[in-house]
């Protein structure tokens, strides 16, 4: 039976959705995860802990010991720590707590394209920079312009840029920071690819916030969990958009585990950097093929056949990340950088096309 005439809330049904269609792909490098699961240390430590919880009970105590360990990390307090249900969770409730009808939300573009939708979400104006088109770098001086000029109340950076693969310096991080006064969040989902981190300038600039994610580096996509840092009287109100237990037992307690042996990490993204370099590379190598240079575990390319290109591996059941006809992303197809073998794999499909069209 079909229902008909729901009252939905206004513009709901104008609302965009996050446009991945997911299927069982023999290759999956489509999303930026780690192509490996957990270590098998960590694995072990991670089902005996989960085999101790006490599911009859709400979280409790499992939430203020990874706020604990996390502000140990970074010399900061758990009242400068808010957990969520992967850094989306965290992003989404920012543009709540900073968005509503009079507020303004100012992000570059191509940016994560996840910006747009919680902007219209909060029902916050969005204002975007465009970036270069020729190296996707950001102007920081117009950057600062639009922010004070739309008299934003957040802007937003991803650092490095997901998906042209570019990084800010520190040096253009504290620029802004310095000629802004609204909130700034830095988006670091890929920064331990990049390993500068804006979170040495929290203590100078209360204002700044820093998401950050178990998913990508530490491979805990599947968990769902990421975190802000920032100054306690910003996240105390942050923290107000967020429902009472909102954090499960087993994703607290993985994370947690994760965190306490996240030196058992190193060496993987040592690993998964060794990759893109090598992979970069390997498809600079290709004619007709220009590759962006990346800090994360993934590489952007542009190709004049992308669409056919995307097709083709498709058909070979081979998932990468294509952008069709998006604005400024035109025939620009995102690459994760998965196992050696995996990455092999895809290029030697890749190369063989590329070739049969050259
Ligand atoms: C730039 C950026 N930020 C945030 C996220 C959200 O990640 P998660 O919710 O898994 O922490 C992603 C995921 O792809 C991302 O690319």
């Amino acid at each position: 039976m079909r229902v008909k005439k729901l009252k939905y809330r206004s513009k709901l049904g104008e609302m965009p959705s996050y446009d991945v269609v997911e299927r069982e792909w023999k290759i999956k490098v489509n999303a930026n995860e780690c192509g490996m699961n957990l270590p098998p240390m960590v694995e072990e430590r991670v089902m005996g802990r989960l085999s101790r919880i006490a599911f009859n009970r709400y979280p409790n105590e499992d939430l203020e010991q990874l706020m604990e360990a996390i502000a140990g990390n970074y010399g900061l307090t758990k009242e400068n720590i808010l957990i969520g249900n992967g850094s989306s969770e965290i992003i989404e409730k920012l543009f709540y707590a900073f968005g509503g009808k009079n507020l303004t939300v100012v992000y570059p573009q191509p940016s994560f394209s996840m910006y747009d939708i919680y902007a219209k979400a909060a029902e916050a104006r969005s204002v975007t920079v465009e970036l270069n088109r020729e190296d996707y770098s950001l102007n920081i001086h117009n950057f600062v312009q639009k922010v004070n000029d739309s008299k934003a109340a957040l802007a937003v950076v991803c650092n490095p840029n997901n998906p042209t693969g570019n990084a800010l310096t520190l040096k253009e991080i504290e620029d802004i920071a310095e000629h802004t006064s609204c909130a700034l969040l830095i988006d670091e989902a890929y920064v331990e690819f990049y390993g500068q981190s804006a979170a040495s300038l929290l203590k100078k600039y209360p204002k700044l916030l820093i998401a950050r994610t178990f998913s990508k580096a530490y491979g805990l996509a599947a968990v769902r969990c990421g975190y802000l840092l920032g100054d306690a009287s910003v996240i105390a109100m942050v923290a107000k958009t967020f429902m009472p237990y909102h954090m499960d037992v087993l994703t607290l307690v993985t994370a947690d585990t994760v965190f306490q042996m996240r030196d058992e990490y190193v060496p993987r993204i040592q690993q998964m950097i060794a990759e893109r370099n090598r992979m970069s590379e390997q498809y600079a190598s290709l004619p007709d093929f220009k590759v962006y240079p990346s800090q994360t575990n993934f590489i952007m390319v542009r190709y004049e056949k992308a669409v056919q290109l995307n097709e083709s591996l498709t058909e070979q059941s081979i998932g990468i990340r294509s952008f069709g006809k998006a604005p400024g992303l035109e025939n620009c197809l995102r690459i994760s950088m998965g196992t050696r073998e995996e990455n092999d794999s895809v290029f030697k499909a890749v190369k063989a096309f590329v070739e049969a069209e050259a």
